[in-house]
C-alpha cells in the first residue's frame, strides 16, 4: 500500500497538471469529466488527503463531515461560494482559491460583454444568419453609445478595478460602489473612479458591470427595485456569479424594456438557466467563459495545484484563505 496522500481531481483539467501532481501523489483524476453527485462525490473523497476541485463541486458542510481525512480543498476558481469555508475552517481544513493570474483576462471579457451588449452584436449576427439582410435601414439596430457614457462597477476588487482601468480610452467617468471605499491612488488607477451608493451608481450609469462576489449578502444585490432605479437606455453586464441578479425580475425588466440589455455570463442555477432568456433579443448569454483564454486557464491549473502541493507537503499554500487552520498546527 502506498504511502503516499491521495488527491482526487473532480473535473478534467490539463494533463499535465494531472501528471505533475501524480509524480508526488496518489491521484485519482476525472479525464472523463463525469459530473458527480454530492453522494458520489462524498464517496469518491474516503481517504482523500487533498482535493482539487473547480466551482461546480459543492463542498457542503456534509461532504466535509463525512471525509475527515481532508487536509486541504484547492479550488481552480477565484470564487469560493461552492466550498463552506467556515465548515472546512472547523475541520481544520486548508482552503484555497487562484486570485489575480484571471484578473486582466477576466476584464477583459467583462468588456466584450458591454460592448456586444451595448451595440447589439449577437443579435445583429444572428439576424444576418437567418438571411434576414436584405437591405440596409437608418434604425437597425440602434445600440447605446460606450464612449463618453457612464460606467458603473458594483464590487471593486481587482476584476472590478481592471475594468474601471479600461475604460479611460472610452472617456467615461467612472462610479462604483464596494462595501469599503478604496484607497486613493487606486481610485485614481481606475479612471478616478469615484464611490457612491448603490441607489446613486444605477440611477446614473449607463453600462453597470457587476464584479462583486457571490455571498449571502450579495444575493439578489440586483432585483425588481434596482433594476427600477436604472435608466430605460441601461445596460447590465454580468462576469461574477449567479444569484447576484434575481433571474425571474431581470427577464421581466428585459420582456418590458424597462432596461435597454444585459450581457451575461453566469446565471441563477447554471447550467440550467431560465428558458425565458433564450426569448429575448435584448440579452447576450454566455456559458460562463469570462476566464476561458488558453494562458489563463493553464495559470489557474497551474496555481490550483501548486497550493494542494504545498498544502500537503507542509509548506504555507500561496492562496490560503483561511489562515487560522495553519496557526491549529
Ligand atoms: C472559473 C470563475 O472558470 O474563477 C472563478 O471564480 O468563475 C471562473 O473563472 C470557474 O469558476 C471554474 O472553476
Amino acid at each position: 500500500m502506498s504511502t503516499r496522500p491521495k488527491v482526487l481531481i473532480t473535473r478534467a483539467v490539463f494533463q499535465d497538471v494531472v501528471d505533475r501532481l501524480a509524480q508526488q501523489f496518489d491521484v485519482e483524476s476525472n479525464q472523463a469529466d463525469r459530473t458527480f453527485s454530492e453522494q458520489e462525490l462524498t464517496e469518491k473523497l474516503r481517504g482523500v488527503d487533498g482535493v482539487f476541485t473547480t466551482s461546480s463541486e459543492r463542498m457542503t458542510a456534509a461532504v466535509i463531515a463525512a471525509n475527515p481525512s481532508l487536509k486541504a480543498i484547492c479550488n481552480m476558481a477565484v470564487g469560493y461560494n461552492n466550498i463552506d469555508l467556515d465548515a472546512a475552517t472547523r475541520a481544520g481544513i486548508c482552503v484555497t482559491n487562484t486570485p489575480d493570474v484571471l484578473n486582466e483576462t477576466t476584464a477583459d471579457f467583462a468588456w466584450a460583454l458591454l460592448m456586444a451588449t451595448a451595440r447589439r452584436i449577437t443579435e445583429g449576427e444572428h439576424w444576418l444568419r437567418a438571411g434576414h439582410w436584405k437591405k440596409w435601414r437608418f434604425d437597425a439596430f440602434l445600440g447605446a453609445d460606450v464612449y463618453g457614457s457612464t460606467l458603473g462597477v458594483i464590487g471593486m476588487g481587482r476584476i472590478g478595478q481592471a475594468i474601471a482601468r479600461r475604460s479611460t480610452g472610452f472617456g467615461m467617468r467612472v462610479i462604483y460602489h464596494n462595501r469599503s471605499r478604496l484607497a486613493e491612488d487606486l481610485e485614481q488607477r481606475a479612471n478616478q473612479a469615484r464611490h457612491v451608493g448603490k441607489e446613486e451608481l444605477l440611477r446614473q450609469a449607463d453600462h453597470v458591470v457587476l464584479a462583486l462576489p457571490y455571498t449571502p449578502q450579495s444575493h439578489h444585490t440586483i432585483g425588481a427595485t434596482e433594476l427600477g432605479w436604472m435608466k430605460p437606455s441601461a445596460t447590465l453586464v454580468n462576469i461574477a456569479r449567479g444569484g447576484i441578479i434575481d433571474d425571474a425580475a431581470l427577464i421581466e425588466a428585459l420582456r418590458a424594456k424597462r432596461i435597454a440589455a444585459a450581457g451575461l455570463d453566469v446565471f441563477e442555477n447554471e447550467p440550467a438557466f431560465d428558458p425565458a432568456f433564450l426569448s429575448l433579443s435584448n440579452v447576450v448569454l454566455t456559458p460562463h467563459i469570462g476566464s476561458a483564454s488558453e494562458a489563463t486557464r493553464r495559470a489557474m491549473a497551474d496555481c490550483a495545484a501548486a497550493n494542494l502541493t504545498a498544502a500537503l507537503t507542509g509548506a504555507p499554500p500561496p492562496n490560503l484563505l483561511n489562515p487560522s487552520v495553519l496557526a491549529k498546527g
